[in-house]
């Protein structure tokens, strides 16, 4: 039914546009979320027949295995069988980038917790339980358990990597000032809520469905197929959403993919895999622990003249994602700073615990945290502001723009958002009363800290950004859409979603997107690298875009009697507009499909102006840089080694924001979590390999008690100077460095024990344990110099 178009049409020339994108709306499983109906792996309703698996670990961190035996483990009542490596009809691997990763241990064990045999029961806890009554005989190698003996064994699982620009060496012997240290930065388990798990169903002639919590579907399909020794197109990979994933579930989803699906090969019955907390923790890979050595030179007022690191990352014993991860750490040692003469220096250490992985910033924060710490020492040795010192070396924004890995820092923002968060977050006056505090107490101790980040958004390696998507219209003006990306809680469905009803000029509430499925659009990438929204908004605006084409030619000649243009065809507000003519969606749509115009079409994107030589190390590997700062200011006691965040300010960049109030809930999120990481999160291996901290009850991630009573998070205005999804940025991973911020608070507290004289050596997390080690250190000292 035709309305009269004058009344709307002024409405939308007011209204300037209209708007799917650049609003806040809630995510679209929120009521799912808060109602707990959503579905996840584990509510998958079980087909008839389902079996469980359980697996059994490795008691020993390195060792051959003499001999296993399962006669106890198949006496269990309800066990139903059990596989070893023999039994996997294909290929015995699931490492992503290089074959070094055996689903089930072969030979020997490598780590404590190496998965090396799966127990099918008729229940989870006849599997699990059945799983501890094998008897197994390992004859014990030496194990290497730390970066530092892989580093002094030469141990490695790649080449090492090396940057360099300038004269770093001869700019540090020359400087007016010198200083060289060593540092530790532990890792980080991913914790996500849900936990990793795979349900694998037989198919009709080979063909295998598995529902499995992965931000990689397409490379679980991979890996299932080589297990099972067929083609692609027999595997099926499913996921409607993640209770979680933080990089835990970019490659590491494999093993219990493929588990699963091999249990469900060969008994054919569908097999549900979903370890316990402890058991998930004891086999997966967390984020890389680094040691890093730093010599750095400097002139009176700050400015780094040269500045050379080394850093060790502890992988574990496969490469997984060590690589990369490496890389990425390699070029984000720079920060938000321009060194002309610098040397880094990455080495991947092979020791015998769980493989490290991809990890929320992906190696970005451990390396530019240690250049934060060495300007940490740098201010306070000089007795400067850090602020100062850190202002002294950014990147300029038409010149000194140039990173060592040779991209061109063209859309610079860190100095406009730091002056906006200096002021508004009233560091210096703050800082000035946390010293005035100091002076005035003993036991208690404040500090104050302001740190920047620089983050490059793209996929090192150019060929993973690439992305496609399927929109369907249905014929009652519903619109379906599916893209390779997957949905873990950041919100990628509903900003697709946005995107597409954008597009199409439609309520929010028309659109649905649905699960992650292989079967639906091939070959995609990893959700990660926080490249989710950027490539598959772009691919399901393609996608749109060619049926909005389409439904604006089919209109112009329906309504616009030859008068008007396809391009002049306005679409918003659920209606069509031409010329005069107003068209409710619904009945467009109805038309169109009488008219047999196709009412579905896919949609595809490569991000562009990539490249990137690994074995140099220099191209342009970032589309863009997102950029951010936080202050936090913290309390120390000196007694006891507690901390508290009192209050932290944080003001990120996501350029022209889809969704404000879903990037917010990734800046506040990403700080927690960063937090986390640097404060409370310890991971302990015991001298026999063990992981001992394989609980929440060992294992301290921040609570809601941890978030700083007075938390200020505001986004930055700004467009993306780079034509990305309609000028936004990616906010997934750059604002767990945020509170780094954090950390040198605590530094800066701790240096105040000893009157700003001495850098307090303090490794991270600043645990209690490693505050009052810091708080004693640093009086040790000023005692020597007394
Ligand atoms: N947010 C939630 N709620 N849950 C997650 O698992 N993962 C982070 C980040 N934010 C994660 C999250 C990581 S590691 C990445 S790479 C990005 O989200 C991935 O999603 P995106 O590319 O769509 O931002
Ligand atoms: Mo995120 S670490 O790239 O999954």
């Amino acid at each position: 039914m035709n309305q009269q178009a004058e009344p709307f049409l002024k409405e939308l020339r007011e209204l300037d546009d209209f708007k799917q994108v650049h609003v806040s709306r809630p995510h679209e499983s929120a009521h799912l979320h808060a109602s707990g109906r959503a579905t996840y792996t584990d509510d998958i309703p079980l087909v008839a027949g389902t079996l469980h698996a359980a697996l059994g670990l490795s008691t020993k961190a390195h060792a051959k295995i003499v001999s296993m035996s399962f006669d106890a483990v198949r006496a269990t009542p309800g066990v139903v069988a059990v596989f070893t490596a023999d039994d996997i009809p294909g290929h015995n691997q699931c490492g992503p980038i290089i074959h070094d990763d055996p689903i089930l241990a072969e030979g020997v064990v490598q780590f404590l917790g190496q998965p090396m045999f799966i127990v099918v029961a008729t229940s989870h806890d006849i599997a699990r339980l059945a799983a501890r009554r094998a008897t197994i005989e390992y004859e014990e190698l030496p194990a290497v358990l730390t970066a530092q003996q892989a580093r002094a064994a030469e141990q490695y699982v790649l080449p090492p990597m090396k940057l360099a620009r300038g004269a770093a060496a001869a700019k540090i012997a020359h400087a007016a000032h010198r200083e060289a240290g060593e540092m530790l930065l532990g890792g980080q388990e991913q914790f996500y809520l849900e936990g990793q798990i795979s349900y694998a169903v037989p198919k009709d002639d080979e063909g295998m469905h598995v529902y499995c919590s992965t931000q990689h579907p397409s490379e679980m399909q991979h890996h299932v197929a080589h297990a099972l020794g067929v083609a692609s197109h027999n595997v099926l990979i499913e996921c409607r959403r993640m209770g979680g994933g933080f990089g835990g579930k970019e490659s590491q989803s494999a093993l219990f993919a493929c588990c699963a699906a091999v249990a469900a090969w060969k008994l054919l019955c569908p097999v549900k895999l979903r370890p316990d907390r402890d058991d998930d923790m004891m086999v997966t890979g967390k984020r890389h622990d680094f040691h890093y050595a730093y010599e750095v030179g400097y002139s009176d007022d700050g400015v780094i003249d040269g500045v050379s690191v080394d850093m060790t990352s502890r992988c574990g014993f496969s490469a997984d994602l060590s690589g990369p991860v490496m890389t990425r750490a390699v070029c984000h040692f720079d920060n938000a700073y321009y060194f002309p003469d610098i040397a880094i220096e990455g080495y991947c250490g092979k020791t015998n615990t769980q493989s490290n992985t991809a990890f929320r910033g992906f190696g970005g924060p451990q390396g530019a945290f240690a250049i934060e710490y060495i300007i940490d020492n740098v201010a306070r040795s000089l007795k400067l502001d850090p602020l100062d010192v850190r202002r002294k070396n950014l990147y300029g924004k038409t010149e000194r723009n140039l990173t060592p890995y040779g991209q061109t820092v063209e859309d610079n923002v860190i100095h406009e958002l730091l002056d906006e968060l200096e002021a508004t977050s009233g560091y210096r006056s703050r800082r000035a009363a946390v010293r005035e505090f100091n002076a005035k107490n003993t036991v208690l101790k404040k500090g104050i800290a302001i740190t920047p980040v620089k983050f490059g958004i793209a996929f090192n390696v150019t060929h993973f950004n690439q992305a496609g998507a399927l929109v369907h219209i249905y014929t009652d003006g519903s619109v379906l859409v599916n893209h390779g990306g997957t949905e873990m809680g950041q919100g990628l469905n509903t900003k697709v979603a946005q995107v597409v009803a954008h597009e199409l000029g439609i309520s929010f509430s028309r659109v649905r997107v649905t699960a992650t499925d292989t079967s639906k659009v091939a070959n995609t990438s990893a959700t990660a690298a926080s490249t989710g929204s950027d490539l598959n908004g772009k691919a399901a605006q393609d996608a749109a875009g060619q049926l909005r084409q389409r439904l604006a030619a089919f209109a112009a000649m329906k309504y616009g009697a030859g008068e008007v243009s396809a391009n002049d065809v306005r679409f918003a507000d659920d209606c069509v507009v031409v010329g005069e003519v107003v068209v409710p969606f619904e009945e467009i749509i109805k038309n169109a499909y009488l008219a047999r115009v196709q009412l579905w079409s896919d949609g595809f994107y490569a991000t562009p102006k990539l490249y990137w030589d690994q074995k140099t190390l220099q191209g342009r590997p970032f589309f863009y840089y997102s950029y951010g700062a936080a202050v936090s200011e913290v309390v120390i006691d000196t007694l006891t080694g507690e901390m508290r965040v009192l209050r932290a300010d944080a003001l990120h960049d996501v350029g022209a924001s889809l969704n404000p109030q879903l990037d917010i809930g990734q800046v506040e999120g990403g700080f927690i979590q960063g937090m986390g990481w640097l404060t409370t999160e310890e991971l302990w291996w015991n001298p026999g390999g063990k992981l001992m901290t394989h609980a929440p009850s060992t294992y301290k991630i921040p609570t809601v008690n941890d978030t700083p009573p007075d938390f200020r998070v505001n986004l930055f205005k700004n467009r993306n100077a780079e034509d990305s999804i309609h000028r936004s940025k990616a906010v997934g991973e750059p604002p767990l460095l945020l509170p780094f911020s954090v950390f040198f608070a605590i530094r800066d507290a701790v240096a105040a024990v000893g009157d700003y004289e001495v850098n307090p050596p303090m490794n991270a997390p600043a645990t209690a344990e490693e505050i009052l080690k810091a708080v004693r250190a640093v009086r040790a000292s000023r005692g020597a110099q007394s």
